[in-house]
């Protein structure tokens, strides 16, 4: 069978198993080749490890310097009758093939994050294979919707604007054209489901059952992922559901720092640059801005990718040999320093002025835009063969 890209809106319909494969190897080389992680951790859980920052998270611990052993958890699915399976299925498989090379674990757990058998299954491993301690937990859950541990009954998330409804362009991946579109103001209880759903609730729930079990090290670390950006995108993100949820996420970190500090850990929120990932492509209103961005920051040689932020991340904030993590006045740790700087700010500002349906692709990324998110999907990566026969049977035969 040969594998081509379906693309709906904004949601691939297919993966390519040999470009995510090829995608996970280009990161571990990408780690390998810079500046390594010092004194990092050497047991760590991703929550949220099969795509996007989690997965980049994955990568950077593991090959980039502190040889971590990692249990993975993600929510995919592998191949049957109705198609090949997600990308994020094979990235946890390729991972965990070239962890097992070079002699580390690489445990993937396949389940829904929110469910107690989830959790369970994740202590059980961590006191049988884990040598019964974690020394870091990232959180990079991503979802839009979450169960009520109480009821069962689902909040769903709305990104939405909060007070007056926003309109703008937006990109739709799969006719490559820029369309207008408005975002709603969100009521009362939408605003609350979605700080239900990405807020910082359920990291909290995650440290507090594992600290309970007993498998937190001493000095044991936890990070989640904020967003935050440029003022032209407060209605849309941080003024908006999202950025409610996320101050609730910033809130959540002081609390965890102070119940971590009784075994000399600590929490915190590294917020990030804007990036095409699984779940970015789906904020309305928010890719002409991307397609500045990257189009500036590509020009001034300061462009990141996920990995090359999570690399950043752990070498120069969070660990290495410096004793202190950097932190802004509110405690977060900003990685999107490079994003906001004043110059790149500026040039964005001037693009996104210019940028109409006409001309999009030509005055900004779209060509990376569209690419990167082709890759997520493992489409569109340099050698790899994509006229190959893909048998199946082989497939199914790939164990997570
Ligand atoms: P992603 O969609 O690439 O990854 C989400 C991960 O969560 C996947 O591994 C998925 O399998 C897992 N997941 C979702 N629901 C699950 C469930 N019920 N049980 C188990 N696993 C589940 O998302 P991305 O973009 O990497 O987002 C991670 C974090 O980074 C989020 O907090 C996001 O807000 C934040 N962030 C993203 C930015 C961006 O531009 N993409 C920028 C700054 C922060
Ligand atoms: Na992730």
């Amino acid at each position: 069978m040969i594998i081509t890209p379906v693309i709906k809106g904004v949601v691939a319909r297919s993966a390519h198993p040999l470009g995510c494969q090829q995608a996970v190897r280009n990161q571990i080389n990408y780690v390998k080749s810079v500046a390594p992680i010092d004194n990092g951790p050497k047991k760590v859980l991703i929550l949220g490890a099969s795509s996007g920052f989690g997965l980049a998270s994955r990568i950077a611990l593991a090959f980039g310097g502190a040889q971590a052993d990692t249990i993975g958890v993600s929510f995919e699915r592998g191949p049957c009758e109705k198609g090949v399976g997600t990308a994020g299925w094979y990235n946890n498989i390729f991972f965990r093939q070239e962890a097992e090379k070079a002699g580390l674990i690489g445990k993937n757990v396949i389940g829904d994050a929110f469910s107690p058998q989830t959790r369970q299954q994740v202590i059980d491993y961590i006191r049988t294979e884990f040598d019964g301690k974690l020394d870091l937990v990232v959180y990079s859950l991503a979802t839009g919707v979450r169960p009520d541990p109480e009821t069962g009954e689902m909040w769903r998330s709305s990104i939405k604007a909060i007070g007056e409804p926003v309109t703008g362009p937006t990109i739709n991946l799969e006719t490559d054209t820029m369309e207008q579109m408005t975002i709603e103001s969100a009521l009362e209880h939408e605003i609350e489901a979605t700080e239900k759903v990405m807020g910082g609730e359920d990291w909290a729930s995650w440290i507090d059952i594992l600290s309970e079990a007993g498998v937190l090290a001493e000095g044991c670390k936890t990070v989640a992922y904020s967003y935050i950006g440029a003022k032209s995108t407060y209605p849309i993100y941080h003024q908006g559901t999202l950025g409610r949820a996320k101050m609730h996420l910033h809130a959540t970190s002081n609390t965890l720092n102070d119940k971590l500090a009784a075994i000399g850990g600590s929490a915190h929120v590294s917020v990030c640059k804007a990036l095409v990932t699984k779940a970015s492509v789906f904020i309305p209103a928010f890719s002409p801005y991307i397609l500045a961005l990257f189009k500036v920051m590509k020009d001034k040689g300061l462009h990141e990718g996920c990995i090359e932020q999570m690399q950043r991340l752990f070498s120069e904030r969070l660990y290495g040999t410096e004793h202190t993590v950097p932190v802004d006045s509110q405690r977060l740790i900003r990685i999107d320093d490079w994003e906001l700087s004043d110059d790149v700010q500026q040039e964005v500002a001037s693009l996104m002025n210019q940028i109409t349906h006409d001309n999009f692709a030509q005055i900004g990324d779209y060509h990376g835009y569209k690419s990167d998110f082709m890759q997520l999907n493992g489409f569109d990566l340099k050698g790899v063969d994509y006229q190959s026969d893909i048998c199946i049977d082989s497939l199914q035969r790939l164990m997570p």
